[in-house]
C-alpha cells in the first residue's frame, strides 16, 4: 500500500543514498531519467538537491515547469533505471519503450513511477547561478509517499528483496541488498 509520508520525516528518504529516477512533465510530454547524484539538504521545509545535466530532455522540462518527482526505484526496476539513463526522452517515449507504469501525484504534474519504494514531489527553488554552473537543482519537497512494505513510523525498514533500493557503482553494476544494524542513540 502507498502511504503519505509526513513532510517532517521525508528528508530521511534519501539518507541511504539511493540512485533515483527523476520524472518530469510539461503538458502532454512526460519524461524520466536516472540520477545517482542526489541528496537531502534540509528538513524544514524539506529540500533536496539533484544534478540534472544540461542538454538532457529532463533539464528542458524542469527548466520550463520548475517541478519534478524523485522516484526511488527498487531491484525490480534495476534494468529500466539503466535503460532510461542511457537514452533521451527527446528520441523516444521511455515510459512506453520500457513499460514503465505511472500514477499521478498530488502537488506536481510530473508522474510517479510504479514499482518504486518512495516518491518525493518537488518544486524547484530557483538558483540560476548554481543551476547553470553546476547543473545542481535545489527543490522543496511538497508531498511525499512510500510503499508501506519499506517505510514505517517515519523511517525505512528492511524491505522485501524485490523492493531493495539501488546504489549505482558504474558499468551497469549496483550495490543492492542490505543488512540493518542498530545501535543505541547517544543521550
Ligand atoms: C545509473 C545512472 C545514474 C545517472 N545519474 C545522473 C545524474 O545524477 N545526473 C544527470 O544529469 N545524469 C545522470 N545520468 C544520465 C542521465 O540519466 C541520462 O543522460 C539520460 O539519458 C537523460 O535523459 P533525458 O534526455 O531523457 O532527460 C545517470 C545515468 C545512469 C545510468
Amino acid at each position: 500500500m502507498i502511504i503519505k509520508v509526513e513532510l517532517a520525516k521525508c528528508c530521511r528518504m534519501l539518507n541511504p543514498g539511493p540512485t533515483i529516477l527523476v520524472s518530469s512533465r510539461k503538458d502532454e510530454n512526460s519524461n524520466v531519467m536516472a540520477a545517482a547524484w542526489n541528496t537531502t539538504i534540509d528538513f524544514s521545509p524539506p529540500k533536496v538537491a539533484v544534478v540534472i545535466a544540461e542538454g538532457t530532455y529532463t533539464r528542458e522540462l524542469v527548466d520550463q515547469t520548475g517541478e519534478f518527482v524523485v522516484n526511488i526505484p527498487t531491484r525490480q526496476l534495476a534494468q529500466a533505471t539503466l535503460d532510461v539513463g542511457h537514452i533521451s526522452g527527446r528520441d523516444v517515449n521511455k515510459f512506453e519503450r520500457y513499460k514503465l507504469e505511472t500514477f499521478p501525484g498530488e502537488k506536481v504534474a510530473a508522474p510517479l513511477v510504479k514499482g518504486c519504494m518512495g516518491w518525493l514531489e518537488c518544486r524547484v527553488i530557483p538558483e540560476p547561478h548554481i543551476q547553470k554552473t553546476y547543473d545542481l537543482f535545489i527543490a522543496e519537497v511538497v508531498a511525499a509517499w512510500a510503499d508501506d512494505r519499506c517505510f514505517e513510523d517515519g523511517r525505512w525498514k528492511l524491505p522485501p528483496r524485490e523492493l531493495q533500493s539501488l546504489h549505482y557503482i558504474a558499468g551497469g553494476n549496483y550495490l543492492v541488498g542490505s543488512e540493518m544494524v542498530s545501535f543505541e542513540l547517544p543521550e
